[in-house]
């Protein structure tokens, strides 16, 4: 990226901060650049997002699932790289893990910490880019989870790449990675249905594409009051996903639909990899 478009996107992206407008340009189908999450998750957009994803209903459709799988192979020291309003982050310290909290968003870490000790936990948080993230955050981990179709705001292999080798190095030995992604293989070759209900959203919130290509997923979020907010995300195919995870280091990568070991492949929204960094069970 040139130092002039960087200097753009940053602008824009402190505009945002300071504003509760998104700004997509006038071309916002144009805007296909790592950097631009910052411009998206406004400070009005973060104080809508637990609208966007009711925490009740998702805590009841992933149920335990990633406590489980956690729990079962005895990560307890987790890092949540990608934490927004705290969801994951809060449920697992709830559950008695141990857990720091990463985003590359002020807003929303500030939004986790309050989340957090409304429910009487304090968050350990660490205001930081994946792409960069060994800079900020020490230690190792037994576990890194990226949820909630997070690593979709990345737009260059070059910087997905970077993020891996980052979530790879911040394993200990034989760490784990757990890294979520909607579904596109089944927007992009069937189009979106409509039954496909995004699992974290609440119920009254309208979330559909306004506009899809391979290098391109724009999606358009309706508020009860009216009030609409976009994200631009990269539209990641599954095998893509493994393959580069596989090619970041890791030994094995086991993808689950919809939280399930078998499934057809346009059914489920959601994918959930789980990457081990040595392989302790065969199956895998
Ligand atoms: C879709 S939200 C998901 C948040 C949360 N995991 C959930 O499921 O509700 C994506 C989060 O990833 C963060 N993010 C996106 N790109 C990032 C990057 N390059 N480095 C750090 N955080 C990033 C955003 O700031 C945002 O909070």
């Amino acid at each position: 990226m040139s130092s002039h478009l960087r200097a753009v996107l940053r602008e824009r992206a402190e505009r945002s901060l300071r504003s509760s407008d998104q700004d997509f340009g006038p071309d916002p189908t144009a805007v296909r650049e790592t950097d631009h999450f910052h411009a998206e998750y406004v400070q009005s957009f973060v104080e809508k997002w637990d609208e966007l994803i009711d925490w009740d209903s998702r805590a009841e459709s992933e149920g335990r699932f990633f406590i489980e799988l956690l729990k079962g192979r005895g990560k307890m020291n987790v890092l949540d790289v990608a934490t927004g309003t705290g969801f994951h982050s809060i449920q697992l310290l709830d559950a008695g893990f141990e857990v720091t909290s990463v985003d590359g968003n002020a807003a929303m870490l500030t939004k986790a910490f309050e989340n957090a000790g409304d429910r009487h936990f304090i968050l350990k948080t660490i205001h930081a880019d994946w792409r960069w993230l060994n800079r900020e955050v020490n230690g190792k981990f037994d576990a890194i989870i990226c949820l909630g179709n997070s690593f979709t705001h990345i737009f260059s292999e070059q910087d997905r790449r970077r993020a891996l080798a980052e979530f790879y190095a911040a394993l200990k030995h034989d760490g784990i990675l757990i890294l979520d992604q909607r579904n596109y293989d089944a927007i992009l070759d069937d189009g979106f249905s409509s039954k496909h209900k995004y699992y974290y959203c609440g119920d009254e919130v309208v979330a559909e594409p306004e506009y899809v290509d391979e290098g391109l997923a724009r999606f358009q979020y309706t508020f009860p009051d009216g009030s609409k907010f976009r994200l631009n995300m990269f539209p990641l195919r599954k095998n893509y996903v493994r393959r580069i995870v596989r090619e970041a280091g890791f030994a094995s990568v086991k993808t689950y639909g919809d939280f399930q070991e078998t499934y057809q492949e346009a059914e489920p929204d959601f994918f959930v990899h789980v990457a081990e960094k040595h392989m302790d069970d065969p199956d895998v």
